[in-house]
């Protein structure tokens, strides 16, 4: 395929940092597209990155070679019902980044067409976020690296090759950044109450934790445990620290927490 044309339909958060990932990794604004029924998202997409837009979700149809559905879960199911009857879907890639709809429901609304699932987290906003990708079984090798090229550009990309992949990739992806923000609003929480000011509370807290994930991405070659035990040297305070983090066994916490979030992915599937 020549360069292919992508165009979003729904035009808010995500598509808003995956297009400002294109734009940054240097694609041709020419080439991307959104399409929006609130005027003024679509205005500010334009005058920022000059892309095409529609307010028509056909006349976005007809203009892309791969259309990334990104509207909320709740108006999948009407928004690609439309596509399809209205308009011709064939030939076309559909990806989709919506939580807790399976290919075989985007199938049974659009046709036969392929899709794949993307799961992008937060974190893509400022371009280091973690997508888990997965495709339907008719998605060739050349559909499947445009998807992948798509997310690349707001951070690392994980293929799933079975479809409940992506639940574990929200799991462990998707829904973690509230993990540290929790964590990290503990400690600063902690910080705050031993004199140190919000704001340099803060400013602790979130270097500590860009320094140590900086730090652990530099050594992929050291375990995670293992870092942790440099720290937490025998006889000294991190191993204090260590030493009641355990005794609350937060392995088992964490687990527990990940099979949780696993366990309402797959209601959010069903309910469907
Ligand atoms: N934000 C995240 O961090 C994140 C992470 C992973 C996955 N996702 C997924 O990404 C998808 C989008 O999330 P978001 O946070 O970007 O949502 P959002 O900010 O609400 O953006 C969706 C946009 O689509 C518009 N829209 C709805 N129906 C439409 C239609 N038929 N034609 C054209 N535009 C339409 C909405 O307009 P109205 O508001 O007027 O309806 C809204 O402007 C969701 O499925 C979500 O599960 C998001």
């Amino acid at each position: 395929m020549a360069t292919p044309r992508i165009v979003f339909i729904g035009a808010g958060h995500m598509a808003g940092s995956l297009i400002g990932g294109m734009i940054k990794q240097g694609m041709d604004s020419a080439f991307i597209g959104a399409c929006d029924h609130n005027p003024p998202k679509l205005e500010q997409l334009q005058s920022h990155y000059g892309i095409q837009v529609y307010s028509d979700s056909l006349s976005a149809l007809n203009s892309a070679d791969v259309i990334v559905l990104a509207v909320k879960p709740q108006v999948m199911q009407a928004l690609c019902e439309t596509l399809k009857q209205d308009g011709d879907v064939s030939g076309k890639l559909f990806i989709s980044v919506a939580a807790g709809i399976t290919c075989s429901h985007l199938k049974k609304w659009l046709g036969d067409v392929p899709i794949v699932r993307c799961m992008p987290n937060l974190p893509a906003k400022v371009g280091l976020g973690v997508s888990g990708l997965y495709a339907s079984v008719d998605t060739n090798a050349e559909l499947r690296k445009i998807a992948e090229q798509t997310l690349e550009c707001v951070g690392a990309v994980i293929w799933v090759e079975k479809e409940e992949g992506i639940n574990h990739i929200i799991a462990a992806a998707g829904s973690a950044p509230a993990y540290f923000f929790l964590f990290m609003d503990a400690i600063q929480q902690y910080a705050q109450s031993l004199g140190f000011s919000e704001k340099d509370a803060r400013n602790i807290v979130t270097q500590t934790a860009l320094g140590s994930a900086t730090l652990a991405m530099s050594d992929p070659g050291t375990t995670l445990a293992q870092m942790c035990q440099n720290v937490a040297v025998k006889g000294g305070t991190t191993a204090e620290a260590v030493r009641v983090f355990n005794q609350a066994d937060i392995h088992t916490t964490v687990k527990k927490a990940m099979q949780a979030a696993i366990e309402r992915s797959q209601q959010l599937e069903d309910q469907l």
